[in-house]
Parts: structure tokens; sequence; C-alpha cells
């Protein structure tokens, strides 16, 4: 008995210096402490993808229920929704791993390659999931800074590297400041360092370049891809590892457990890649949206949009961005503050969403900031 809660006492201890993933304010609590309903309320704070339309999505999903057997464990499905994403994105099957979101893979990643003591890199400012993987490993998490541009400096990476290093994680483009990272300088640090490279590539339908073509290639590089945003299915949590064949093999035989993904969600997944065309649409519609978003946001006094190849804007603000976004709030908006990113100080983000939300949200914001 007293072993026990020694036991659980040690994961206390261990529990403390980990961080938790803040999901930020949540449509509900937000509707019910303003005493509005839910659907007046604007989230712009997770880079989801409302242009997919929604009617669609249901439709899918519908179909997806209707030829699924729930008592049956997903088996060839994912096969086939290995073979028809690896179309989709030119790789073979071979290469891909499916989990539940991207998130669920960055942890499998960790859990593969670092023990307790080893160091992984990742280039500061980033996606805040990295840093919580490996720390659950007992590894130490190390940012390297971009460089001022937000362009990724690998020599610094490979300065910062030492023989306990065993993962560089690199997010193209990156999340929060919305670049694309050069596609040489990753070349150059998947060649000269000895570890694994994990790009992150969640943001890359919106912006093109991706770097799948390179994972055959070279053996150290793994790519991440995601179903939550091109899709617009993050509430379905369907994510991807591209690697070369055969660690892919190892993860999918060796490590994935082997129910992971759900029935219903792998089905719609593959329904859905059959309708390329609304999903090409809706990227047409986020870049159109994305450039006016920038141009209005421009236009304020005292407001600096950065350039983006995501589905989301980082801009500053010339006041405290806690507050901008605290105001927001109040109006029934959500979106992100992300405070000082390198030498700019008062950083905020939003999604860029349909027309008529962005112009909610602009007047809003015009008004907090008048
Ligand atoms: C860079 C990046 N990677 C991964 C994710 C999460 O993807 P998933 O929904 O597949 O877990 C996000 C979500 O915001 C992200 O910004």
């Amino acid at each position: 008995m007293k072993r026990e809660k020694r036991i659980i006492g040690n994961v206390l201890n261990e529990a403390r210096r980990l961080s938790s993933y803040d999901v930020g304010e949540t449509i509900e609590r937000l509707a019910q402490r303003l005493n509005k309903k839910p659907s007046e309320i604007l989230k712009l704070n997770s880079n989801e993808n409302f242009f997919v339309p929604l009617e669609f999505l249901r439709r899918m999903l519908r179909e997806a229920v209707e030829e699924a057997d729930p008592r049956i464990y997903p088996r060839d499905e994912i096969k086939d929704l290995r073979r028809a994403y690896g179309e989709y994105i030119g790789v073979s099957s071979d290469q891909i791993v499916i989990g539940t979101g991207s998130d669920q893979l960055i942890d499998l990643v960790c859990r593969i390659f670092l023990r307790r003591g080893d160091e992984a890199l990742a280039i500061s400012p980033t996606f805040s999931i990295y840093r919580r993987c490996v720390e659950i490993q007992g590894a130490v998490y190390k940012p390297v800074s971009l460089r001022k541009d937000f362009s990724l400096d690998d020599a610094a990476m490979l300065n910062a590297s030492s023989s306990k290093t065993k993962v560089i994680f690199l997010c193209s483009p990156n999340n929060p400041t919305a670049n694309r990272l050069e596609r040489e300088g990753i070349m150059r640090l998947t060649e000269e360092f000895s570890g694994l490279v994990a790009v992150d590539e969640a943001y890359v339908d919106f912006s093109g370049g991706s770097l799948v073509d390179l994972a055959e290639e070279f053996e150290n590089l793994i790519i991440f891809r995601t179903f939550s945003k091109v899709f617009g299915l993050a509430g379905l949590r369907i994510g991807c590892v591209v690697a070369n064949a055969e660690l892919a093999k190892i993860m999918n035989e060796k490590f994935q457990m082997p129910y992971s993904v759900s029935l219903i969600a792998i089905k719609a997944a593959l329904k859905i890649l059959k309708h390329s065309e609304v999903i090409y649409s809706a990227i047409c519609e986020v870049k159109r949206e994305r450039e006016r978003l920038i141009r209005e946001l421009n236009s304020i006094n005292g407001v600096r949009a950065f350039n983006s190849e995501t589905n989301f804007v980082l801009f500053k603000v010339n006041r405290s961005s806690q507050s901008v976004y605290r105001r927001l709030l109040e109006k029934g908006i959500i979106i992100r503050n992300i405070g000082r990113v390198l030498e700019y100080e008062n950083c905020l983000r939003v999604t860029v969403a349909p027309t008529p939300m962005m112009n909610k949200f602009l007047s809003a914001l015009r008004e907090t900031l008048e």
C-alpha cells in the first residue's frame, strides 16, 4: 500500500514540472458569461477552417455512419486511407502513418526517439505541443530563435545541437509567425544533423512548397500533416506522418496502436478525399480572404499585420495585446493573444474565416483601438 502511494507521489512530482495545454476560451463558457447564444460567438483562436461547407462535411459523415459497422475494429479501411491520402499528396502509401490528429503523432515520435536526458531542439517561437511531448518523455526541450525576419537559422540550430540532441522540430509554415521556412535550409540541416528532423506541415496546403517529396530520399526526415486544417476536420481527429517507407513500416507495425483512428473518421475522410474540388475551392477562398484581411488590418492605425502562408494572420498592435484580447472577448470574439514574438511586442493571432465573420472581427477591432 505504502509503495503504491510512493509511486503516485512520484508521478505527481513529475507532473508539476510539465506544462499543460491551454485550449483558450471556449464558445460555451463565453456565451454563458456574456449571456449570448453560442451561435453569436466568433471563434477565431484555433485556426479551424470554416470555409469547407458544414453541410458537405455533415453529408459525408452521415454517409460514413450509414456504411459503418461499429461492432468491428477498423482494419483494411486504414490501408485505404493511407492509399487515398498518399495519392492526394503525391507519396506512396507505404510512407504514411495515420494517427488521431497530428498531436498524437508528435507524441508518438517523441516516444520513439526520445529517452530521459535526451534533448530536442525546436525553432522559436512555434507550436507549443512539441515542448509538451518532449518534456513528457523526460527529455530537455531547447528553443532556438528564428531570425528577425522569421526565417530559419539552420547554422544556429546546428550550433545548438549536441550528441544528446535526437530530434529537431520545425514547423513550415510556422505557427504563429505564418511564414514558410526555406527548403534549402531544411535540406542542409537534414543532411548535417545525425538525428531526426521533423517538419510540421499542418498549414502547407494554404501555401504550397511541401517537403513530402524529400521524405524517401532523406532517411532522417519526417513530415507531419493533418486533416484538421485544410479539410475542416479538426473535430474528427486525423493526422499523418510521411516518412521513408522503412521508418513508416516500423512506426506502423511496432509503435502505433493497431486501432488508433475511429472507423467513422476513416470512412468520412475517405469520402471527403473523393471531393477534392470542394477542398480546392475552400483553399482559394481562404487565400483570397487572407489577403483582404491583411490589407484591412494594415489600414487600421496602430496595427501591423505580417504576411501569411497559412489560414491565420499574426498582427501586432500599439498597445497591450492582452487588453485588446480581453476587449474582443467582451464583444464575443475569441482570438489568441500571443504577446511578444521575437522583437515584436503585443502580437495577436486571428483565424482567417469567411467574409461576414472577418467583417465582424474587423469592426470590433477598430472599435477597440479607437
Ligand atoms: C503547427 C500545428 N501542428 C499541429 C496542430 C494540431 O493538429 P491536429 O489537429 O492534427 O492535432 C496544430 C493546431 O493548431 C498546429 O498549429
